[in-house]
């Protein structure tokens, strides 16, 4: 059996564990819990500074130290933190340099947490000592597992425009261009009398009177990244040579709602990708939206088996209404991470806290206590995750795959743009639904990732694209793969200049066709394909050079255009799809395509159910997660792990019920 987090075998299961926050009879009573539970795992330590080292210099190990022994009695192991994901306040009193700035140069003062500038050095300084210090107190300890590094770095502050930031955005850009022609270059400063002398004369974009230059935004926000990144790093580095022996990671959040940290970059420094998802109630698709982040996790990690970190047992306390979630969610939000490759099903938080910002956050121990249905399905979960284990270590299928790349939704997304209506997620969500409900599996892959496994290539809205990424996706159509691409793409190279001769830039020749000007759609504008579905947001004028036109626009600013093209490249084919088409059309997109690249779902299966598929070395599992509140007829054979029984086609998956099959 594989282990992801040393000393777990099987799929991991638990939480973070803050015992800070409770007295000494709580904190003894949460072990035989988390033992009945089925907790094997725990991230520990993450805001514990300020319990920690109270005072400059007086450090107070002894909670700690009891905590680390009494959970490796109870068999428990440690994802410890470094404690550094929260200043304790005599050190943003000592040093307020630390604190970061926004855009309009307010100061984001203590009193929540996050209140530092990654760019600081005093912050660096301070952040490595404590990092050090647990490392030194716990580097022999046997329930260390794995270092959780400070936590979700650049969740609060993904930008920091303070002066140690601005020292640091000029370093890294002399790193990049080398000398300050190359910069006006690449920042087309010719443009609105913005060119620069000399490195010391730039800033980061701060509040400008009017739209601050597009290049100097995207390289901040690509500093931004590579800053946050490079933190992790000397913390990593730092802590590395006391346990050599220990995985080092940290929690991403590899979701559709964040934008700024380009994760694939990321991912080459941890040891095992870890991430956090959260669902949100007023989505009525948040189990889809989960599956779409489960599998840009599973892109981020290679495909390489991930851990999630954190997710709910119930309600959060950040939504503007915070609903629990219904029977059975959490055990299928639980299945479907795992389905996706998954090896730690973990939450944010063991035990709901009493006091403070998140009192009203969901735990795995609520307020009402153990005698409550979330407590009794927390346990039951932590049977179903103990059931799982032969799935630890294997490997997610997939023929399809989606192209999501961070620099082109950071660029896509910035102002001035022909249409604000055109955002990164819209088409992204949409085209992976499609194919999620066709029981589709699909990978989320970077642009320039090898594409060769591939049968059916999804593109949407690649509005920047190298010209190595461009190349990679043609020689996907050439080799036989069906492309598709969306609207808006391949629009501009890295630096955000505009690709000349037509549009779509970049993909011209792959898809045939060639525009000379768009026309996005009014507030509320709605067109007519010639079938009869709609769309809205987006239209321009598509002249056909070398694709046949699929679909037209019936009606609307290019009446009797094409609206989907399809272009005969190589051994394969290039779609183009000119406009944002309603679900409907959507749908008869993904059925083309299915058909044409010969890309079938895992298992035939009604609508509303999910079924992915992991291969390991000796087994191969299907999970099943019924989504419906009707009975599904699934056709597997093998052992559903859940029930230990043997299931033969056509065995029934209750509504709102998961299996998942060994098959054989
Ligand atoms: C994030 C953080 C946790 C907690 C949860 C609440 O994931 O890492 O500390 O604040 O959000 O949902």
């Amino acid at each position: 059996m594989i282990e992801s987090i040393h000393g777990v075998r099987g799929i991991g299961f638990g939480g973070d564990y803050n015992p800070e926050q409770w007295p000494d009879d709580v904190r003894l009573a949460d072990l035989d819990l988390m033992r009945e539970a089925g907790v094997t795992v725990v991230s520990l330590a993450i805001f514990a500074w300020a319990s920690i080292e109270p005072v400059e210099g007086r450090y107070d190990w002894g909670w700690l130290d009891d905590t680390m022994d009494r959970l490796h009695e109870a068999g428990i192991r440690v994802s410890l933190a470094t404690a550094t994901a929260s200043p304790p306040p005599w050190l943003t009193r000592k040093h307020p340099e630390i604190l970061p700035r926004t855009a309009d140069g307010t100061v984001l003062s203590p009193g929540a947490r996050q209140s530092y500038a990654v760019s600081s050095p005093t912050w660096r300084r301070y952040a490595v000592r404590m990092a050090v210090a647990v490392a030194e107190r716990y580097r022999d300890h046997p329930a260390l597992a794995l270092w959780h590094v400070d936590n979700e770095i650049g969740c609060h502050v993904p930008h920091d425009y303070s002066d140690s930031a601005a020292e640091a955005f000029r370093r890294w850009l002399r790193r990049r261009y080398r000398d300050i022609d190359a910069l006006n270059d690449a920042w087309g400063t010719a443009f609105w009398s913005q060119r620069y002398g000399d490195f010391e004369e730039v800033l980061p974009p701060r509040a400008a009177p009017s739209l601050s230059n597009p290049t100097q935004q995207l390289d901040f926000a690509r500093y931004s990244s590579d800053e946050l990144l490079s933190y992790y790093v000397e913390l990593r580095d730092a802590i590395r040579p006391i346990t050599p022996d220990v995985p080092i990671t940290t929690n991403f959040m590899c979701t559709t709602a964040t934008k700024w940290m380009d994760y694939r970059r990321w991912a080459a420094e941890v040891d095992v990708v870890a991430t956090d998802h959260y669902t949100i109630a007023a989505d009525a698709d948040r189990h889809v939206e989960l599956a779409l982040s489960a599998d840009l996790t599973r892109g981020v990690a290679g495909g390489r088996p991930w851990l999630l970190m954190e997710h709910s047992t119930g309600a959060v306390n950040w939504q503007p209404r915070n609903r629990a979630k219904g029977p059975g969610e959490m055990m299928r939000n639980s299945v479907s991470h795992v389905a996706r490759g998954a090896d730690a099903v973990m939450f944010f938080q063991w035990r709901a806290s009493r006091a403070g910002a998140e009192k009203f956050h969901s735990g795995l121990v609520p307020h009402a206590g153990t005698d409550s249905q979330l407590y009794r399905d927390v346990v039951d979960l932590g049977a179903a995750v103990g059931d799982l284990a032969p799935l630890a270590g294997s490997r997610v299928e997939a023929r399809a795959a989606l192209v999501w790349d961070y620099e082109a939704w950071w660029a896509v997304e910035l102002d001035a743009h022909p249409s604000e209506a055109v955002t990164y997620m819209d088409r992204m969500r949409a085209l992976h639904a499609a194919l999620w409900r066709r029981g589709v599996t699909t990978d989320v892959v970077g642009s320039t990732d090898d594409l060769d496994r591939y049968d059916l290539v999804v593109v949407p809205t690649l509005y920047l694209v190298s010209d190595t990424g461009a190349a990679n996706i043609a020689a996907a159509a050439e080799r036989g793969a069906t492309v598709a691409i969306t609207y808006f793409s391949g629009i501009v190279d890295e630096h955000d200049h505009v690709r000349l001769g037509g549009y779509p830039g970049a993909f011209r020749d792959l898809l045939g066709v060639r525009s000379d000007e768009f026309f996005p759609l009014l507030d509320g504008e709605v067109v007519t394909l010639d079938d009869g579905t709609r769309a809205d947001v987006w239209t321009e004028r598509v002249e056909l050079t070398g694709a046949e036109a699929v679909r037209t626009f019936a009606d609307g600013p290019m009446a009797g255009r094409p609206a989907v093209t399809r272009h005969a490249v190589g051994a394969g084919h290039a779609w183009y799809v000119a406009t944002r088409q309603d679900e409907a059309g959507t749908d008869a997109l993904v059925d083309a395509l299915l058909a044409e690249s010969g890309v079938t779902p895992v298992l035939d299966v009604p609508a509303g159910v999910e079924a992915v598929r992991r291969v390991g070395d000796e087994h191969s599992f299907v999970v099943v997660i019924n989504h419906t509140d009707e009975v599904a007829a699934i056709d597997l054979t093998g052992v559903d792990l859940l029930t230990g029984a043997r299931v033969e086609p056509g065995f029934k998956v209750e509504g709102g019920a998961c299996a998942v099959v060994q098959e054989a």
